[in-house]
């Protein structure tokens, strides 16, 4: 089976709906068709100062809420970035292959450093580390939102780099992203994406969130003027946000969904969005009720992980060790 590779940071206490259908969905389905190697990004989330505690807290629910999510450990290696030590080894090479301005070019780094955001340096290379993530495990596609294009970018650039000047070592992957699912907007400002960060509390949806709360932000979502409901995300962006969040949960082509509410008004959608939201969390909140009810369980599902990606992660690290002319270790 061709391979594929994606992670998450662990940079808050529940994946938000935008991660859910722009992400996690897209893991589940593919790994019938690929060998999947899904994991969380503990040492990105690094890059954001956060209490020791929280941080392992947030590691173990990340990867719960991916096992609640459908990803079936059994069939997909789930695994914590920093259990594979290679991954930071890459994470150097790469470093070396990037020039400074190329590196400066990144929009997230310019967006957060220019928010007034205290950077470190890991923030700053921070998608070399990423391109390692990817470039290691040989993955063909990387199902990701919208947001981590320009990431995909430069591993590419990365990959074809690295076989340009050592000879074909690295597979060169394609972003794998789903039209409409790939960016969830925020339900207060549809014209920016949902975020952990840039997202007030009733703009978004936390996964492990109180039903009747997940229901109220969607009842008090911002919509429009007009009350037609169409489907048009340049003129209608809150309406058509609603639109995409039902047909991905109810598995509706999205024009069938906004025909099914003609003649009916934005409450109407409004309060099916909420059931049909609520219908698809209560059992995925359950499942995370039982899965962190036994840690111990969760930490042997990452152990076993971590073996098989390290089986990969060791071969390709000592072909690139021989490529770039390390010396090997006898
Ligand atoms: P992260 O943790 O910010 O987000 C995880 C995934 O959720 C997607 N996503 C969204 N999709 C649709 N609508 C939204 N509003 C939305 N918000 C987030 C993201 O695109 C992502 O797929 N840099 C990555 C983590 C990472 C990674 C990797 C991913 C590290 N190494 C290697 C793939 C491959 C990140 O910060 O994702």
């Amino acid at each position: 089976l061709p391979r594929i590779l994606s992670g998450m940071q662990p940079t808050s206490d529940s994946l938000h709906l935008g991660n859910y259908l722009g992400a996690l969905v897209n893991w589940v389905k593919l790994q019938d068709d690929f060998d999947a190697f899904y994991f969380v990004a503990d040492l990105h989330a690094l890059t954001v100062p956060t209490d020791p505690a929280v941080l392992r807290h947030r590691t173990r629910v990340t990867a719960a809420q991916f096992l609640a999510g459908g990803v079936d450990p059994e069939r997909s290696a789930v695994f914590c970035q920093s259990h594979v030590t290679e991954h930071a080894e890459l994470g150097w090479v790469m470093n070396c292959l990037t020039a400074f301005g190329e590196a400066s070019r990144m929009t997230q780094f310019k967006d957060k450093t220019a928010k007034g955001q205290n950077a470190n340096v890991g923030l700053f290379t921070y998608p070399m580390l990423m391109a390692a993530d990817i470039l290691m495990y040989d993955a063909a596609y990387v199902p990701v939102g919208e947001d981590q294009r320009q990431h995909l970018e430069i591993t590419r650039d990365l990959a074809e780099r690295f076989n340009t000047r050592f000879g074909e070592a690295l597979v060169v992957p394609e972003p794998y992203i789903v039209k409409g699912a790939a960016k969830i907007m925020d339900l207060q400002d549809p014209t920016s994406k949902m975020s952990k960060t840039g997202s007030s509390p009733k703009g978004l949806i936390d996964l492990m969130e109180d039903p009747a709360k997940i229901a109220k932000n969607i009842r008090s979502a911002v919509t429009d003027t007009d009350a037609e409901v169409r489907y048009d995300p340049e003129t209608k962006a809150g309406v058509s946000n609603l639109l995409v969040i039902h047909s991905i949960l109810s598995g509706t082509p999205v024009e069938e969904v906004a025909a099914s509410f003609a003649g009916r008004g934005y409450g109407d959608l409004k309060k099916e969005v909420a059931e049909v939201v609520v219908e698809s969390l209560t059992p995925f909140q359950q499942r995370m009720t039982e899965l962190l009810a036994d840690p111990a369980e969760l930490d042997r599902i990452l152990a076993t992980g971590a073996d098989r990606a390290r089986e990969v992660a060791s071969t390709t690290m000592a072909r690139v060790r021989d490529r770039v002319g390390l010396l090997p270790s006898v």
